[in-house]
Formats: C-alpha cells, sequence, structure tokens
C-alpha cells in the first residue's frame, strides 16, 4: 500500500502531525510520500492508494495551499480513499470543537471532495509565544490569549492541545478498512 501526506502548515504543527501520521504508517508497512502543498501546482496522484490532507486552521481558514490542492486534485482523489485532518486548538471547548467539525472538516469535505472522505480528525495545535507572528497575527492571538488567560492558562508558554495517542490511533484506523 502507498499513501501520500499532503500537508499546509504555517507555524509546522500541521506538518509536524504529518510525520507522525507518516511514521505510524510507515510502521505498519506503508509505503509514505510526504509533500508540503506550499507552491505545489500538480502532482501525479495515481501510485497512491491513500491521500491524506491536512491544514493548520488560521482565523477559520484552512491555508489556501491545501485547500488549492483539493481543488487541483479533485477528479484524481475521487476514486481514492481521502482522509482529511486540522490541526488547531479548538478543541480545548465542546462547542467550538463541535463548530470546528462542521467547519473545518465537513464543510470543507463537501466542497473539495466529490466522494466522502474515508475518515477526518480534528486534532489540536499549539501556540507558542515564541513562534515568528506578524503584526495581524499578533492582535488576532491578544484575543484568544485572553480567553485563556480567563481560564487560567499561563500563555508565557507553548499552549499545546495535540493529542497523540488520538492522532496515531486515527492514523492506524485508516489503513484497516
Ligand atoms: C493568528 C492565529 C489565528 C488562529 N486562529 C484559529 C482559529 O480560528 N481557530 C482555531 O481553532 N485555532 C486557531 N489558531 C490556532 C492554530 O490553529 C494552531 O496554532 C495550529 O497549531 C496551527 O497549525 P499550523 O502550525 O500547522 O499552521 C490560530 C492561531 C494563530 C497564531
Amino acid at each position: 500500500m502507498k499513501a501520500l501526506i499532503v500537508y499546509g502548515s504555517r507555524y509546522g504543527s500541521a506538518e509536524k502531525i504529518s510525520q507522525e501520521i507518516g511514521d505510524v504508517l510507515r510502521n505498519e508497512g506503508v509505503e509514505v510520500d510526504l509533500l508540503d502543498s506550499r507552491g505545489l501546482k500538480k502532482f501525479d496522484t495515481s501510485p497512491y492508494d491513500l491521500v491524506v490532507v491536512g491544514s493548520g486552521i488560521k482565523v477559520g481558514s484552512w491555508t489556501k495551499s491545501a485547500l488549492k490542492f483539493m481543488e487541483n486534485h479533485q477528479n484524481d482523489l475521487r476514486d481514492k480513499k481521502v482522509a482529511l485532518f486540522v490541526s488547531c486548538t479548538a478543541n480545548r471547548d465542546e462547542k467550538l470543537l463541535k463548530e470546528a467539525q462542521e467547519k473545518y472538516l465537513d464543510g470543507v469535505a463537501e466542497k473539495y471532495l466529490i466522494n466522502p472522505p474515508l475518515a477526518t480528525g480534528l486534532f489540536g495545535g499549539v501556540i507558542d509565544p515564541d513562534s515568528k507572528f506578524g503584526i495581524m497575527d499578533k492582535m488576532i492571538l491578544k484575543m484568544v490569549k485572553k480567553d485563556l488567560e480567563s481560564k487560567g492558562i499561563d500563555t508565557t508558554k507553548p499552549y499545546d492541545t495535540r493529542d497523540w495517542d488520538q492522532i496515531h490511533k486515527w492514523a492506524r484506523e485508516l489503513i484497516k478498512n
């Protein structure tokens, strides 16, 4: 079996998750290729049985390049096993998590894929105060930080909501069908 993992990542979290999914699949005997969606135009997906596409979320949006990959390969992905994941911090709250599942995964699958995905995964994300943020990002993060601090979270340290056990289990499930 051959798998392709395509990711769009602004600060490195979706990239790290992709590498981890790749490692899990390789341990299960799958041949894996990892691809950064940035700058990618057309890619030959014909050798792959499984295609995983993932992105970090910023202000409610996937990276443009990961969406573009799905748009440019919509027909190629039609009859393949396709799984989608996002890395975001919406898993910190039940209500946010439900909205995020609908918007970032179900909505994106409906818009960009011809057939329903094999699986979707909403994985946590990281907000690391040491990341290089632009001015707009810093302004947005002020609001996020306020929310986190009101819950007693120390925002001077990296805030990481990723659950690696969840990610490993999700990856292993992909090849069971
Ligand atoms: C400027 C900014 C905006 C963000 N907006 C959202 C958001 O709208 N929803 C959310 O759940 N997480 C949001 N996050 C958290 C990111 O999704 C999280 O940092 C994730 O790990 C980013 O993945 P990436 O590093 O692969 O891009 C935001 C983070 C930053 C820095």
